[in-house]
C-alpha cells in the first residue's frame, strides 16, 4: 500500500497537496501539519532539521513510501540530510528563480519567501546563476504565515500587512514575483488585489506536482493501490487545517 507523505511547518503546503492531487488524484495522502513548531523561517537549520526527522519518522510510521517536503524553509534547510538518511525518495520545493529569470519583461524579479529560505545555501546558489541576467529584489514575507495560520485571508488587516513586503517589491520595478514559500499562494488573491494588472506571480507548486509523479515511476512505488483520500494529521490544533483543506 503506497501512501504519500506531505508536511509543512502548517497548512501552507496544501497549497502544493493541491496541485499534486490535480495530476496525482486516486493517490493515498498523509499530511503532517507541524502547527507546534510553526513558523519554522526564523528558527535555526538545525531546529528546522531535527523537526523534519521527527515529522518524517512519524511519516513512515504510517506507512509513507515517499515523503513531499512541501516547504521551503525545511526544504533548503534539511532535505540533503533526510536524503541521506532515509531510504525513501524526497521530492521538496525550490523558489522558481528560473521560470521567473527567463519570463520576466523589465528584467525584475521579485522573490518572496522567508527568511530561513533567503539565506539558505540553497537559494543563494539559485540566485547566484541568474544574478547576471535580471536584478533580484528579496522580501520577508514579514506576518504572512501567520496570517495564514489563522485564516485571515482577505481582511484590512491582511492587505495592510501583504502589502508590507508586496509593494516595496512593487515600487522596485518587480514585473514577476516568485512565492518562495508554501503559505504564499492563499494570499494570492489578495496579493493580485494590491498589484497592478499584468504582474506576474509565479507559485512551483506546479512543477513540485509534476517532480513528484516522475519520481515515484523511477522509484517503482505503485500508484493507485490505496483507497485515495487525504488524512490531515498537526502537531498543534487542527482547526485552519481542516478549513483550508475544505476550500482549496
Ligand atoms: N510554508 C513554509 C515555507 O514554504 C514555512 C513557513 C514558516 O513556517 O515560516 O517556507
Amino acid at each position: 500500500m503506497a501512501v504519500i507523505g506531505v508536511f509543512d511547518s502548517g497548512s501552507g503546503g496544501l497549497s502544493v497537496l493541491r496541485e499534486i492531487r490535480k495530476i496525482l488524484p486516486d493517490e493515498r495522502y498523509i499530511y503532517f501539519s507541524d502547527n507546534a513548531y510553526c513558523p519554522y523561517g526564523e528558527k535555526t537549520a538545525e531546529f528546522v532539521t531535527a523537526r523534519s526527522r521527527a515529522v518524517t519518522d512519524l511519516l513512515l510510521s504510517k506507512g509513507a513510501a515517499a515523503v513531499v517536503v512541501a516547504c521551503n524553509t525545511a526544504t533548503a534547510a534539511a532535505i540533503a540530510t533526510l536524503r541521506a538518511e532515509y531510504d525513501i525518495p524526497f521530492v521538496g520545493m525550490e523558489p522558481a528563480v528560473k521560470p521567473a529569470a527567463s519570463g520576466t519583461r523589465n528584467g525584475v524579479v521579485g522573490v518572496l519567501a522567508t527568511a530561513g529560505t533567503l539565506k539558505a545555501a540553497k537559494y543563494l546558489n539559485i540566485k547566484g546563476q541568474y544574478a547576471d541576467a535580471v536584478r533580484i529584489e528579496e522580501r520577508v514575507g514579514k506576518g504572512f504565515v501567520e496570517l495564514v495560520e489563522s485564516m485571515d485571508l482577505d481582511s484590512p488587516h491582511a492587505e495592510s500587512v501583504v502589502r508590507g513586503s508586496l509593494q516595496p517589491l512593487l515600487d522596485a520595478g518587480a514585473d514577476t514575483i516568485v512565492l518562495g514559500c508554501t503559505h504564499y499562494p492563499f494570499l494570492l488573491p489578495l496579493m493580485r488585489r494590491i498589484a497592478p494588472g499584468g504582474i506576474r506571480f509565479i507559485d512551483p507548486a506546479p512543477a513540485v506536482a509534476r517532480r513528484l509523479a516522475d519520481v515515484l515511476g523511477m522509484a517503482g512505488i505503485p500508484l493507485k493501490d490505496s483507497a485515495p483520500g487525504v488524512e490531515l494529521l498537526a502537531s498543534g490544533p487542527d482547526t485552519t487545517l481542516k478549513k483550508l483543506f475544505t476550500i482549496l
